[in-house]
């Protein structure tokens, strides 16, 4: 049960903020670390609308959760000096919630839809005239007596974010002037996101704990803050004054977290493909099943993670896992799994 409540999960990784997560979160530009892409284009096209005071094209961020993606939408908000309202793909259920959000904006406000993948096609239908004419076509009246109305919106800035970049329909994706990839962390930029929070929570902490941190947190910031505050609690009650290495990876090993920040569920998708399915090739859904997680969960928390570490390879016929796996689980890999892969890929 213990193991079960300090089990980083997925549904954490993209749970709602609590009151560490605001704490820690960048304000500025200047303080989001790494993804120096997307703040280099973000900084410059937030100082030539500022000078022309106009809003930011519309901006869509995508990548895994924890990323930054929503932490990126607040700071262009705060940089361009004006509101944000904050809502989600799934939230809006009819088209009315949209356009009484899309009247209720002030001029050159930031309209932030975390999950933009999860529209209704007839709502992301109203975004199209809004986001490309600042106008909102509404049919009033129904059969041969209904008319189309054109009401005028404040000019704002649509800010999308989602982990499905693919599942996104063209005329959507065509509409942001913006788009970003948020990638997974560098070691480097995780443990300076690692010192920084352990500095604005008091943790004390000597390098080599947070290099520890750094590499047990899917290169993810999120998680890292997450383990952070973890290693805190076990410091406190442990009565350990600073915290060093040893330390650290006692408290992580606790935590089911291993050195590449793996946790159970990773080590169990791994494993299941391997003894269940001869190492794959597998598709998600039977992975899904065998492993009692749901295919959303692996798609976008597990696999994107275990595939940038070359644990899992996508082909056409499913899921691979790799011979460096193998290695990691210390698990004897079958030399004709070799041939197998040779045969995949040709
Ligand atoms: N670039 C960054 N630098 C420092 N901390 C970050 C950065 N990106 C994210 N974080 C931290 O990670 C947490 C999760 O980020 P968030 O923006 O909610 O991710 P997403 O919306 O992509 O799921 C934030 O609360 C913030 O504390
Ligand atoms: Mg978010």
């Amino acid at each position: 049960m213990i193991e079960r409540e300090n089990k980083i999960t997925a549904a954490e990784a993209g749970g709602q903020d609590d009151q560490l997560d605001l704490t820690l979160r960048p304000k500025t530009l200047g303080e989001y670390v790494g993804q120096e892409d997307a703040k280099m284009n973000l900084r410059v096209a937030i100082g030539a609308a500022k000078t022309r005071s106009e809003p930011v094209e519309h901006i869509l961020l995508y990548g895994p959760p924890g990323l930054g993606k929503t932490t990126l939408a607040n700071i262009v908000a705060r940089e361009m000096g004006v509101n944000i309202k904050v809502t989600s793909g799934p939230a809006i259920e009819k088209q009315g919630d949209l356009a009484s959000i899309l009247t209720n904006l002030q001029e050159n406000d930031i309209l932030f839809i975390d999950e933009i993948h999860r529209l209704k096609t007839q709502i992301e239908e109203i975004l199209y005239s809004a986001m490309e004419d600042y106008a909102l076509d509404l049919i009033i009246g129904k059969g041969p007596a209904a008319r189309s109305m054109r009401l005028t919106l404040p000019k704002f800035t649509l800010i999308g974010a989602t982990t499905k970049v693919g599942t996104l329909s063209a005329p959507l994706r065509d509409r942001f002037g913006h788009i970003y990839k948020l990638d997974f962390y560098r070691e480097e930029e995780i443990r300076q996101i690692v010192r920084r929070s352990a500095k604005l929570l008091g943790v004390g902490m000597d390098e080599p704990a947070m290099a520890e941190v750094g590499k047990s947190a899917r290169r993810t910031p999120r998680i890292a803050n997450r383990l952070l505050k973890r290693l805190r609690d076990f410091a406190t009650v442990e009565h350990c004054g600073k915290i060093d290495a040893p330390f650290a990876k006692k408290c992580l090993k606790l935590l089911g977290v291993d050195m590449l920040g793996l946790d159970k569920t990773d080590r169990q998708i791994l494993v299941t493909i391997i003894e269940k399915f001869n190492g794959g090739p597998v598709g998600l859904s039977a992975i899904a099943a065998a492993t009692a997680e749901e295919t959303e969960t692996i798609e976008d928390w597990y696999e994107p993670y275990l595939l940038q570490i070359g644990f899992l390879d996508r082909t056409r016929q499913g899921r691979v896992v790799t011979e460096n796996a193998y290695l990691h689980l210390e698990i004897d890999y079958p030399e004709k799994q070799n041939q197998k892969l040779r045969n995949l890929f040709n």
